[in-house]
């Protein structure tokens, strides 16, 4: 079996991981792989965005299955283009992808469905957005409703900081075309969980839950970001909670979008919060997370390839179910200096040959120059703990984190401070 991977950040170097360990004797290939990814495929020398150019290289490839990582190359219509040339690929088409790419469908969308989440409006001119800020009142959450690589919400302590939200985006287009139509929202109070679900259109298969550090500082501080740090499962999302995201997020989520005519196949992603309301969603992405990947994969038993091909190839997953193991993952982001606002580039890197068992590295943004790595993005590497318990996986993965040293190097050290100071009150 040949299998191609589109993107080359740490959810796509997890996926690859784990189809590896599905799939031992199949052929990998991925788009401009990461000296983390290259050692294990592969290299195909085409964007991920191009799809144009990759439908031609799968089809002149005989590639069996592609699994698609970003929402840009979903967003761009991947998925319609390679199934226009009837060739296998998992992932969302365009229309589907909207749940991502435009957060105006995906609130409308969801309003229409009965889904739980914020009060909302949307705007695309300076005067309503305030008026209705001036109304609502703060604090207060304004998004840019396109696509703003996980840094288009800004939550608003104050009437004036949402109108300079509202300025920045749809004025002064800081977000570019993605802010030129704002979504405003409820501000809502509770934790956070992203809950995965795999969908063929129709059923779906949910994954372990799992909780992202999205802000860049300790204790949550800071601008938001990508992801810093995540880990799996999660003990507030117990069996009644995953069950409430099944039924009453996921579920109709998917029929509202079938009936919209763009059945949802792929990952969906539900970002939720549970509030003193019940569980209400703060948004949909149309893919796997990052770097929620980096945990829930490791953490799985049973084979993600089967769910995978079976929605790549058209078939139903009725009656699929998961295997995970027991204990707990753990992810760790290092980043780069100055992330999220501006880094450096090609700052050289070591990161030790061996980290022990029980800890998996991602490669997020590296690259190779001279036979050296070097640092290629603002999240570079994220380093996976496992274990029986949860204050072992946190200790591996910090510990691991500390080992990756490059000029400017930064993480976070209380990955998971919510879930340990949990376990200290039991
Ligand atoms: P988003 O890009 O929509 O995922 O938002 C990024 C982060 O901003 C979320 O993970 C939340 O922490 C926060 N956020 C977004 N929307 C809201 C909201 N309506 N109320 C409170 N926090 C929010
Ligand atoms: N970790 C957040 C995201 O993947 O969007």
């Amino acid at each position: 079996m040949r299998i191609l991977i589109v993107g080359h950040g740490g959810r796509e170097h997890a996926l690859l991981w784990k189809l590896r360990r599905d799939a031992p004797d199949a052929e990998f290939f991925a788009t401009r792989p990461t000296p983390g990814m290259a050692p294990w495929c592969e290299a195909v020398e085409i964007a991920p965005t191009d799809v144009e150019a990759l439908a031609g290289w799968a089809a002149g490839h005989r590639i069996d299955l592609t699994v698609v990582g970003p929402e840009a190359p979903l967003a761009a219509g991947i998925v319609d283009r390679f199934r226009q040339r009837g060739l296998s690929i998992f992932g969302p088409t365009r229309d589907a992808a909207r749940i991502e790419s435009s957060k105006a469908y995906a609130k409308d969308l969801m309003r229409g469905a009965g889904v739980p989440t914020a009060e909302y409006r949307t705007f695309t001119n300076r005067d309503g957005a305030v008026d209705w800020v001036r109304a609502e009142g703060a604090p207060i959450v304004v998004k840019a409703s396109g696509l703003a690589a996980g840094k288009g919400a800004v939550v608003c302590p104050t009437e004036d900081e949402a109108i300079e939200a509202i300025d920045s985006m749809l004025g002064d287009l800081t977000f570019g075309e993605a802010g030129r139509e704002v979504v405003i929202e409820e501000f809502m109070e509770g934790e956070e969980v992203s809950v995965f679900a795999v969908c063929d259109g129709r059923d779906y298969v949910l994954l372990q839950p799992s909780q992202d550090h999205k802000r860049v500082g300790e204790g949550d501080t800071g601008p938001n970001t990508g992801g810093m740090g995540a880990y799996a499962p999660v003990s507030i999302a117990d069996e009644a909670l995953m069950a409430e995201a099944g039924e009453k997020v996921i579920a109709p989520t998917l029929r509202a979008l079938a009936a919209d005519g763009c059945p949802f196949t792929g990952f969906l992603y539900a970002g939720l919060m549970k509030t003193d309301e019940g569980l209400k969603v703060v948004e949909f992405n149309c893919r796997f997370g990052d770097p929620e990947a980096q945990v829930v994969l490791p953490l799985l038993d049973s084979s993600l390839l089967d769910l995978v091909r079976a929605v790549a190839e058209g078939r139903s997953i009725r009656g699929m179910d998961i295997r995970a193991r027991a204990g707990f993952a753990v992810t760790t982001v290092v980043a780069s200096g100055g992330y999220p606002a501006a880094y450096e580039k090609g700052v050289p890197m070591t990161v030790p040959d061996d980290f022990g068992d029980d800890v998996i590295l991602f490669h997020a943004g590296t690259a190779e120059r001279n036979g050296s790595l070097v640092t290629a993005g603002g999240r570079v590497v994220a380093v996976t703990g496992l274990a029986d318990d949860f204050g072992s996986a946190v200790e591996r993965s910090r510990e691991g984190a500390r080992r990756v040293t490059f000029e400017g190097a930064f993480h976070r050290t209380d990955i998971g401070w919510r879930e340990l100071a949990r376990i200290r009150a039991d």
